[in-house]
């Protein structure tokens, strides 16, 4: 991150998500975009007010805007909680999450879902859940290990429609003032500027109705 200014990247495929709703609206799944040209190093957007989304336009220098990036920075580990009383526990940091509503379809929640693991067609719902969490607030590890079973993402970064950056892949995110974040296999970074949590999401960007015209497309 550049101090007051965009995210610079140095070398990550760009792409564009966009979730799946079924018929009740419920997100259920993500539909990969096409890739989007970039330089080999660019800069996005990290204040919501660029013109040429997702890249920085320079806006942030002309308006106010607040960079404060005030995320709790000790390893995610130290702030999940557990749920579940079978074989496959659900753990949760809540201060990751970007709203995107992965956790619950139907009368479904993934909290529900971890009190009934035992029963195999409910646990395979909720791994299927907990996997499409694009900020990793949700994961889950097997009973007797304290390691969470995770698909292992491509490093890239995913433009989400009218949402945050996904950083997918263990991609290394880098404070303004130097501070390396723990390195995560996915994690989403606010792109709207009124996230509480800088530099990650916190679904503010709900509140704010921020529309990527650009991401739409
Ligand atoms: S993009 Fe989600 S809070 Fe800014």
């Amino acid at each position: 991150m550049l101090p007051g200014g965009p995210y610079h990247v140095t070398e990550a495929p760009l792409v564009r998500m966009r979730p799946v709703v079924n018929a009740e609206g419920d997100p259920v799944a993500w539909e990969r975009g096409p890739e989007i040209d970039h330089p080999a190093v660019y800069d996005l957007c990290r204040c919501g007010r660029s013109a040429t989304q997702p890249f920085c336009d320079g806006s942030e220098s002309r308006d106010a805007w607040s960079d404060s990036e005030v995320a709790d920075r000790r390893p995610s580990a130290e702030r999940r909680r557990e749920f579940g009383s079978g074989p496959v526990v659900l753990t949760d940091d809540r201060s990751l999450c970007s709203g995107a509503r992965f956790c619950s379809v139907g009368k479904d929640s993934a909290w529900t879902l971890a009190m009934q693991t035992e029963d195999p067609e409910r646990r395979l719902i909720l791994t299927e859940m907990v996997a499409r969490c694009p900020s990793g607030r949700l994961e889950y590890r097997l009973v007797g290990s304290p390691m969470p079973v995770e698909e292992e993402l491509s490093p890239e970064i995913a433009v989400t429609k009218d949402g945050p950056l996904w950083v997918r892949g263990g991609i290394p995110i880098e404070a303004a003032g130097g501070f390396r974040y723990e390195v995560r296999n996915r994690v989403t970074l606010c792109r709207c500027g009124a996230s509480g949590n800088k530099p990650f999401c916190d679904g503010s960007h709900i509140r704010v109705g921020f529309r990527d015209a650009r991401a739409n497309d």
